[in-house]
């Protein structure tokens, strides 16, 4: 019998690249992607696994359990991606980051208590758990300290997980994993924001004085990490999934002008996030003690990102000309007007 996966909120940036990343490396397997196709999600993430034998969507919310439950019940391995994931939103309005977050995660972990099927269950939480760090790299044993409301709600979800190992015995394994960056991800964060506003001679807003450092790792190198832990993640355990490649934002944005052939000067200093987390930095000791290694150079890999954009300048235009919550979300967060609407509004 083919191994059957649940891979939730694969519509995204990480969990679409993980779909063809089993689509690639396990071609056997049955997907089944449950999004709830929130502003985030996009179906055309999925293109060439779309109507595919052994991949099948369903539109749905990992809080609504009649949807969710008979999912868990026919899958071997379930991965949990679907999440709110913008920091910044979740400043201005938390509510659908403990929705999502929180509530979601416990509706699919009950689903799974009802039903035992699945050989391992992998949450997917956050190098963000641990707050920021001001010396040395996390380690997995150490203390948590989310400091916004994003990363406080993956925290809930990282331990409620956890705790159904501990309490009801259930194979859960959870994944820290830093800055993930490459195709497909949504043009609010960072690197896609950068890079399409840099495309379009507008100026990237740099939060503060930019010396934020944050540890980046290419989608694929935590794709493979996932795909290991299915097999050889330790019930109970939680493991960092980090790249090893520490950039202040200000390197970082450097960097991303040079590649699209833009000048320092469209940098715009700009008010900096509350709370805004200092450096994150991942010890990833135990995850590499199981055989796995980034494999992705980061200059390769962010020139490669680049390239994916300049490449497809219709999946990033549509959503910042025609996407309602992407132009209100800039309009509020940034205050200037985000580029030219396709329909002159
Ligand atoms: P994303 O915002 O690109 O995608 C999230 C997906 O989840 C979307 O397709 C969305 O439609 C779906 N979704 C949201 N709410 C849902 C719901 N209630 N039910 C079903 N689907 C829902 O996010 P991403 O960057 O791909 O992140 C995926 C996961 O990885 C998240 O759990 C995030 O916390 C975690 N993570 C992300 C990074 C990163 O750098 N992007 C790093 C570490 C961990
Ligand atoms: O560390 C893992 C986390 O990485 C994930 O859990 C989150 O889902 C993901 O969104 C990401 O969070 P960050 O807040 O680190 O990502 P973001 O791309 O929003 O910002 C990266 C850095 O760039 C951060 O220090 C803030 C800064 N920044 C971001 C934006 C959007 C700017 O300077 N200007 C901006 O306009």
């Amino acid at each position: 019998m083919a191994t059957e996966i649940l891979v939730t909120g694969g519509a995204g940036f990480i969990g679409s690249n993980f779909i063809h990343y089993l689509r690639r490396t396990h071609p056997e397997w049955r997907i089944t992607n449950l999004d709830k196709l929130t502003y985030a999600g996009n179906l055309e993430n999925l293109e060439g696994v779309e109507g595919e034998p052994g991949y099948r969507f369903v539109h749905g919310d990992i809080g609504d359990e009649k949807t969710v439950a008979p999912l868990v019940a026919e899958a071997d391995l379930i991965v949990n991606f679907a999440a709110e994931t913008h920091v910044d939103r979740s400043i201005r309005n938390a509510g659908e980051f403990i929705l999502t977050d929180v509530y979601g995660t416990f509706v699919l972990l009950e689903a799974f208590r009802a039903n035992r099927r699945a050989r391992s269950f992998v949450q997917i939480s956050t190098d963000e758990v641990y707050g920021e760090v001001s010396t040395g790299s996390s380690k997995e044993t150490d203390p948590l300290m989310p400091r916004n409301p994003y990363s406080a709600s993956k925290a809930g979800a990282d331990r409620l997980a956890y705790s159904y190992f501990a309490t009801y015995g259930l194979p859960v394994v959870v994944t820290r994993a830093s800055n993930n960056y490459g195709p497909r991800q949504y043009p609010e964060k960072v690197i896609p924001l950068f890079i399409t506003n840099a495309l379009e001679d507008r100026p990237v807003p740099l939060y503060g004085d930019g010396l934020q450092v944050r540890d980046w790792i290419h989608v694929d190198d935590h794709c493979s990490a996932i795909d290991l832990l299915l097999s050889r993640g330790t019930p109970g355990e939680t493991y960092n999934v980090g790249g090893g490649c520490e950039v202040t934002n200000l390197d970082l944005t450097k960097r991303i002008l040079d590649l699209v052939g833009k000048p320092a000067s469209l940098i715009q200093s700009v008010t900096d996030r509350p709370g805004h987390d200092r450096r994150y930095s991942l010890d990833t000791t135990k995850l590499r003690g199981l055989g796995w290694m980034p494999e992705r150079r980061f200059d390769e890999g962010l020139a490669d990102t680049v390239a994916w954009y300049r490449a497809h300048p219709s999946w990033w235009q549509r959503i910042k000309a025609n996407d309602p919550g992407y132009r209100t979300f800039y309009r509020e967060h940034y205050g200037q007007e985000p580029s030219a609407s396709a329909s002159g509004t």
